[in-house]
């Protein structure tokens, strides 16, 4: 006898009760809550209407297409599109950005490209275009930003174009500094050259249509009104409020979108004809964000819009007034970056790492991002993030007060250096792993090693510290292939079978 379905219930209520909350807006990344319970249920609806469908054919599932053209005709229209404007419904915003790519080098290489393409960006693009160009064998030539600004010149940006180059990508904004990186005068040197220049509006694309500069203007075009910008990417799992599994790819021609594909007749089954990654797919989250487009109109989405933006503009002068700690550059959006101010004196600075470790013993999680040395030798700041929703308004008092009272807490505390991370390591063995010419550990070895840096506990289960800055710190000096290498073992064995008993 199988479980029954109200205890099968009861047993996932009580492994949600252990997540962070996902509504409520104490959790300042990961989640987009509108506020609105309503557009919860009918997302929940329309996902469970969806359900028994299969994503992969929209000819037998005429639903499915006819609720993608709808999706795409908002995107295209709200992102500055004209007639010319295709494109696809995606599971998320790795799966556009990884289209995307796909997409630029296989027209780089029909225009007769050949040896290896380069995929230019700034150090600050999201990561999924690592991932890209790893997956996709392009050469990355990430290109380092201003520390201050979090973003670079143009020119700079252009210098890099050649004909080796298949893509260009530029962020509106990126998400660990809210930057936005200049689209228009990239895409015209895109444009004169040939090269494809894509816009990742991941996370701005579905706010910062109704976003306005300090001055209270528009923001100046960024999206698919700028010539020469041949394709951009929107997750409407982020600021659409659908639920995961949703973004769209949109292409400046219908060509272009055509490259996207895959499609073959060489095998005795069905003819696979692929837009996405996938085969199989649910349209679940589709028909969600469908409902909610739907349920909002551009003037919910403006309304909610102005609500981030409220939320935005109280924690900016909130976080910008205390004593030892700055914004990082001009962020444009909902999202910003948290640094130490290096200008006052040491007793007075306040780590965002120990800040952030302190406002979560409260209640409210900040998402700490480590720092990077840039090719260049450039440093990047470590900083604290902080995507703003329009629930933020909701608490907006009490979450200023801990801003301010757990800087007071930590003020003066130093830094976690890399030095002093690496020092506090167990045992020589674990040390002489910061020597970069090192093997990396195999799965065995790197457990040893997360339980002698106190990631693991006696149990098989990783125990995660209450205090992340340590942690963090230790990102910053070990060798990138080591902390990666880390890092997986550390999330494989979170969602391991234990072995049997
Ligand atoms: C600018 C940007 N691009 C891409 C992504 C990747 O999106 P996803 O997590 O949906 O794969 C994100 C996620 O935060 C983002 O902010």
């Amino acid at each position: 006898m199988g479980t029954s379905a109200e205890e099968i219930l009861v047993r996932l209520r009580q492994l949600r009760q252990a997540d962070a909350p996902t509504h409520g807006g104490r959790v300042l990344s990961y989640v987009y809550d509108s506020g609105r319970a309503d557009l919860d249920e009918l997302a929940a609806d329309a996902a469970r209407l969806m359900q028994p469908v299969n994503g992969l054919d929209p000819t037998t599932f005429t639903s499915v297409a006819a609720l993608e053209r709808d999706v795409i005709g908002f995107a295209r229209d709200l992102l500055g599109g004209d007639d010319s404007v295709v494109g696809s419904v995606t599971t998320g915003g790795t799966e556009s950005c990884l289209l995307a790519v796909k997409t630029a080098r296989d027209l780089w290489r029909a225009a007769g490209g050949s040896g290896t393409p380069r995929l230019v960006a700034l150090t600050t693009v999201h990561a999924a275009f690592q991932k890209a160009a790893h997956l996709f064998d392009l050469e990355l030539d990430l290109i380092p930003v201003d520390p201050v600004r979090g973003t670079c010149d143009a020119a700079t940006i252009v210098e890099h174009i050649d004909a080796q180059v298949a893509l260009v990508v530029v962020s509106a904004p990126s998400y660990p500094f809210a930057a936005l990186d200049p689209v228009a005068e990239v895409a015209a040197s895109c444009a004169e050259q040939g090269v494809s220049c894509h816009v990742d509006a991941c996370i701005g694309g579905w706010i910062l249509p109704f976003w306005h500069d300090e001055a209270g203007a528009p923001l100046t075009p960024w999206d698919l009104r700028v010539p020469g910008v041949t394709s951009l990417s929107a997750d409407l799992h982020k600021y659409g409020y659908a639920p995961k599994g949703v973004s769209v790819l949109l292409h400046r021609g219908r060509d272009r979108h055509r490259a996207q594909f895959f499609a073959t007749t060489r095998w005795p089954g069905y003819p696979v004809v692929n837009p996405t990654l996938l085969g199989s797919k649910s349209a679940g989250a589709l028909a969600a964000a469908w409902a909610i487009i739907h349920a909002l109109g551009a003037a919910g989405l403006a309304d909610l819009a102005d609500a981030c933006a409220l939320a935005t503009t109280r924690l900016r002068a909130t976080i910008g007034a205390i004593d030892g700690l700055r914004v990082v550059g001009e962020p444009v959006g909902p999202l910003l970056a948290v640094a130490v101010d290096d200008a006052v004196s040491a007793d007075r600075r306040v780590d965002p790492h120990h800040w952030a470790d302190h406002v979560r013993e409260r209640g409210w999680i900040l998402q700490q991002q480590p720092g990077l040395v840039q090719d260049d030798g450039t440093t990047l700041p470590h900083t604290t993030h902080l995507t703003i929703t329009p629930v933020t308004n909701t608490h907006i008092d009490e979450l200023c007060d801990v801003l301010v009272g757990s800087a007071d807490a930590v003020r003066g505390v130093p830094t976690v250096t890399a030095r002093q991370a690496l020092a506090a390591l167990p045992v020589e063995g674990v040390r002489a792993l910061a020597d970069p010419s090192a093997p990396l550990p195999d799965s065995a070895a790197s457990y040893a090693i997360l339980r002698e840096i106190g990631l693991a506990g006696d149990t098989d289960e990783p125990d995660l510290p209450d205090r992340m800055a340590p942690f963090l710190a230790l990102v910053e000096a070990l060798p990138h292939p080591l902390t990666e290498r880390l890092l997986t073992e550390l999330l494989a064995r979170v969602v391991e079978t234990p072995a049997a008993r």
